[in-house]
């Protein structure tokens, strides 16, 4: 097997960002946009002079310069594109790369820059594109964190502040967002998107895209989103990362490409082929997706990047026996440029020579990418500002957004009373309060993964959070490692609980276990760190579970057994004050499960918007689809997340009175409505859910999908109306004769707390 010519270690590349002081940080405003009420901007987001333009230069160009143009190179490589050593700025000179990857900072780019821009014939700038996920510098929550706040104007934000930060360092084009559906917790990539509904998906999907691209591509601080993986990666099989992905065109159509619609729609200037196959076809390779479906279908007229080494992966997959072919059948397919596999470089113009690529695939790519570069104004503007970084990394106001992020994060999974008296949570003053566990006190773990220039030493810990509020009244003991067996800090826990009035333990996974190449067959708390739970439940004292994770675990006996469990993902720089200040009931947590969480692992896939069998579940009978050792239901269900108050639902009411598919199809419009009252003694924040099911239409629908939410804050004691509106791009779906189209049926709507509760209402969708 053939060493891959461009390996380096990313990552580690990107972690030797340059130090830079916090001194003299200036205001900065955000000046996200609200996404409530914007209309989505059209697929096509390139005006009639940036295609003309990139028509133009592209004529100009030799076949050597325009494969130049298909190849993303790492900064830091050591062979080129062509295998062969490689001076770097030799090959950005002759025009032999269009972009890179990764650099350190805005000094390295603006020299990249220097050589393409000054040397090359063409003059052409390398965009620069790295995996800004969750921040830049000022780290956010993970996206599936970020996904709980049912907020996409919150993310919105928060990607606008991380394209600030990355355009600072001469980054204009991050590999983000991640919009695969993810319905098993078992891969590690759940971590990375919104979750495993396709609607709330795609509303992720744009607010992203509007946030790093902002209003105009041109302007400094507007970076490129990169919508990848396209497309199916999230439905990996048994949850093994990069594995198969097998699914009907019905799926794929409902569920997967939804989120990736929503991106082009919004305006995506790049999306990017998966690594996996999708029906025996690899992503990387498949032509119905990327061309078919992306450009024909959606008009897309952005560029698509393969993912690291695709290209040559097809070897490995075994639709191509050699470097030559796997360049052919990517470049054909559709895929424009080759991330890091060197495939592009070394074959595409012995490949149009030779007449096996007709020239005409490589001039469309060409004019993809340069379109890009025209409309982000690389070309007047190819340098960055090197002295902006001073000013907005790690920013005041940036630091602010990663507090509120973290808190709009977490979801209160369970807050039962103790004793038969309060919960407890939120924690009473004056209370003496233990803090147990391996991650009460671990900055770099808080961070997640794709922590990008994050760093520890900017993190605030659960512990340093809470000794600040509590001082001596705090009790701090590690207890455990994350990972081990060794039970010698466990009598310290116990101590520290027995001396306490309530025990905060601080447990999960390492960062590590979830992201790339990151899947589990267990989804358990790792090491003994249940071992340590049951001894301090085994106190007596109440015990609140702060759980750090990436995705959904498992944990029946936790459930069972803990009375308040807090999920706090990994909430970024600001950990401990979002979650002090939630614990202590200064926040209302509010946020939402956007994955369900299953009772055992042998449930995954799970997911709520399930298809009815023949032989729905029904107690009593045990010819029915079932497990006979577990439920079939989640621990806790999609849209789940309790609130210091409580909000009580009235019935669901169809206000419309008759319903025809036809008009449907066209502008017609079924309204709903319930009221959601503040029935508690504080003010909370509630995310209405509201969810359809569609009987009697030509194939079989899911027994509940997600159509509508609002996030309302109520005042103790208030009544809000909530309406909601189905049109045909709510109730329509891929029908038996791959249409997409509302049919005649019996539809039931709900106005849930989440995708197992609120009552129902009917109506017939006639003819
Ligand atoms: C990942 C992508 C990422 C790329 C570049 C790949 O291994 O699958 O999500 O954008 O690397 O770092």
């Amino acid at each position: 097997m053939r060493a891959h010519s461009l390996t380096i270690d990313r990552r580690r590349l990107f972690r030797g960002a340059a130090v830079l002081t916090l001194a003299g940080l200036l205001a900065f405003a955000v000046g996200a946009q609200s996404a409530q009420g914007q209309a989505t901007a059209p697929a096509k987001p390139f005006s009639a002079q940036v295609e003309k333009r990139a028509a133009e230069m592209r004529k100009k160009m030799t076949l050597e310069e325009k494969v130049g143009q298909l190849v993303q190179f790492p900064n830091g490589g050591t062979r080129g594109p062509d295998g062969k050593g490689i001076d770097q700025n030799e090959l950005l000179a002759r025009g032999g790369v269009g972009s890179l990857m990764s650099p350190s900072d805005a000094s390295a780019v603006n020299a990249f820059q220097k050589q393409a821009v000054e040397k090359s014939r063409m003059k052409i700038p390398v965009i620069v594109g790295t995996d800004v996920i969750h921040g830049f510098r000022t780290i956010f929550p993970v996206p599936l964190g970020l996904s709980a706040s049912w907020n996409p104007d919150l993310v919105e934000k928060t990607s606008r502040v991380a394209a600030v930060e990355a355009t600072s360092e001469g980054i204009r084009w991050t590999f983000s967002p991640m919009v695969d559906i993810a319905r098993d917790a078992r891969w590690g990539r759940i971590m990375e998107g919104a979750g495993e509904d396709p609607y709330l998906g795609a509303q992720f999907a744009a607010a992203a895209v509007r946030g790093y691209q902002g209003k105009d591509l041109s302007d400094p601080t507007s970076m490129i989103a990169c919508a990848k993986h396209f497309v199916g990666y999230g439905g990996a099989e048994s949850g093994r990362d990069y594995n198969l992905v097998d699914m009907s065109e019905r799926t794929l159509r409902d569920v997967y490409l939804p989120p990736f619609q929503a991106a082009a729609d919004a305006g995506a200037g790049s999306f990017m082929s998966a690594f996996s196959s999708l029906q025996g076809v690899p992503a990387s390779a498949n032509h119905h997706t990327l061309t078919d479906i992306l450009r024909g279908e959606w008009g897309f007229r952005g560029f698509v990047v393969s993912d690291w080494d695709s290209v040559n992966e097809l070897i490995n997959h075994g639709v191509a026996l050699d470097g030559e072919t796997a360049a052919r059948k990517a470049v054909t397919a559709g895929v424009d440029m080759d991330m890091g596999s060197g495939r592009y470089g070394e074959n595409l113009v012995k490949l149009v020579r030779s007449g096996k690529v007709p020239e005409r695939v490589v001039d469309e790519a060409v004019e993809r990418i340069l379109r890009v570069k025209i409309a982000m104004g690389l070309f007047e503007h190819p340098y960055t500002d090197e002295t902006r970084r001073q000013t907005v990394l790690f920013a005041p106001e940036h630091v602010a957004l990663a507090r509120r992020a973290a808190v709009e994060s977490f979801v209160l999974l369970k807050n039962d009373p103790i004793a038969g008296g309060a919960p407890a949570l939120p924690i009473a003053e004056g209370k003496t309060v233990a803090l147990i566990g391996p991650l009460a006190d671990n900055a770099g773990e808080m961070l997640g993964v794709w922590e990008c220039r994050g760093r520890d030493s900017d993190v605030i810990t659960l512990r340093q959070s809470l000794a600040d509020r509590l001082k001596d009244k705090l009790i701090y003991a590690k207890g455990t490692e994350i990972e081990t067996d060794s039970e010698a800090g466990f009598s310290g826990a116990l101590e520290a609980a027995n001396r306490a009035d309530v025990v905060v333990m601080a447990l999960g996974e390492t960062r590590r276990m979830t992201g790339e190449a990151a899947s589990r067959t267990k989804l358990v708390l790792p090491g003994n760190q249940l071992k340590l739970l049951q001894a301090v439940a085994a106190t007596g004292k109440p015990v609140v579970l702060v759980l750090f994770s990436g995705r959904p675990l498992a944990l029946p006996w936790e459930a069972a057994h803990i009375p308040s469990i807090l999920e706090a993902w990994y909430p970024g720089d600001q950990a401990g004050p979002a979650l002090a200040s939630t614990l202590f009931g200064e926040t209302n947590p509010a946020g939402k499960l956007t994955v369900s969480f299953p009772r055992a692992v042998g449930q995954e896939p799970l997911y709520y918007s399930i298809m009815n069998t023949g032989r729905p579940v029904n107690p009593g009978n045990p010819y029915v689809t079932r497990y006979i050792d577990e439920l079939t239901t989640a621990q806790f269900p999609f849209g789940w997340g309790l609130s210091y108050t409580k909000f009580d639902y009235s019935a669901t009411k169809i206000t419309t009175t008759a319903a025809r598919a036809k008009d449907l199809n066209t502008t017609g419009a079924i309204t709903i409505e319930a009221t959601i009252t503040n029935s508690g003694a504080r003010p909370g924040e509630e995310i209405a859910q509201l969810y359809i099911r569609e009987r009697g239409t030509s194939v079989v629908r899911p027994v509940r999908e997600l159509k509508g939410y609002q996030k309302i804050l109520l005042k103790v004691g208030e009544s809000r109306l909530v309406k909601f509106t189905l049109t045909k791009k709510e109730l329509s779906f891929w029908n038996i004769d791959s249409k997409q189209t509302v049919e005649p049926c019996e539809l039931t709507v709900w106005v849930a707390p989440h995708s197992d509760g609120g009552q129902p209402a009917q109506i017939t969708i006639a003819p």
